[in-house]
């Protein structure tokens, strides 16, 4: 495949919307075709599955439920969009990918990064990212952050020492996954997105 498929990752509030946007805005100077995504959702089917899943109304959802809910959308996301879009040769920039399911499902409701790799490989039939950037922040400082702009979702209003747990899963992400860069993201935007640059040039 032709394209790049690049990937954000983050606890809840850690900026990686802006940090899509800023990449996007770089390779288009760079005449390069770009398409955004996020999980879960960016296709008509996902962002159903989306709404089922992060509906605060469920709270009886069983967390094997929720883990295949979440690879049935980047399944459908993965073959219906960002397969095509790289044979196409464009640059795929997606909030979050597999590694949220390892950190959130796997670690933070105890299902095992194991089990949750399994289902996502089947999901996604084995699609890797070219790059994936973990940005690094205080889960307590990015949650504040979200809840009061929005309130927030299912997943948001879990207690924070379940965000404790996904951030230490993150914290331990690369020794499962040694492909993911991890990036201070408490510092200015013009500062991360010049340590994303230069991993970008490093290429
Ligand atoms: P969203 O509002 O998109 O959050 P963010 O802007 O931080 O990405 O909600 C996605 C929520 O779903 C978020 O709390 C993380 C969670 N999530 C999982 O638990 N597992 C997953 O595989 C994915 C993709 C997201």
């Amino acid at each position: 495949m032709i394209g790049k498929f690049i990937v954000l990752e983050g606890p809840d509030g850690s900026g990686k919307s802006t940090m899509a946007q800023k990449i996007g805005q770089y390779f288009s100077e760079l005449g390069r075709e770009i398409e955004f995504t996020r999980e879960p959702g960016g296709t008509d089917i996902s962002e159903k599955i989306r709404e089922l899943i992060l509906d605060r109304n469920n709270t009886e959802m069983d967390y094997r439920t929720e883990a295949l809910l979440y690879a049935a959308a980047r399944a459908q996301l993965v073959n219906e969009k960002i397969i095509p879009w790289l044979e196409d040769g464009k640059i795929v920039i997606s909030e979050r990918y597999v590694y949220s399911s390892l950190v959130y499902q796997g670690l933070g409701r105890d299902l095992g990064m194991e089990e949750i790799k399994k289902i996502n490989d089947f999901g996604t039939s084995g699609l890797k990212p070219d790059m994936v950037l973990l940005l690094d922040v205080d889960p307590e400082k990015a949650l504040k952050r979200k809840l009061s702009i929005d309130g927030g979702d299912r997943l948001e209003n879990e207690n924070i020492s379940f965000h404790r747990d996904v951030y230490e899963g993150y914290k331990c992400l690369s020794d499962f996954c040694p492909e993911v860069r991890t990036i201070d993201a408490e510092r200015t935007i013009d500062e991360i997105f010049q340590e994303i640059k230069d991993i970008i040039n490093s290429f």
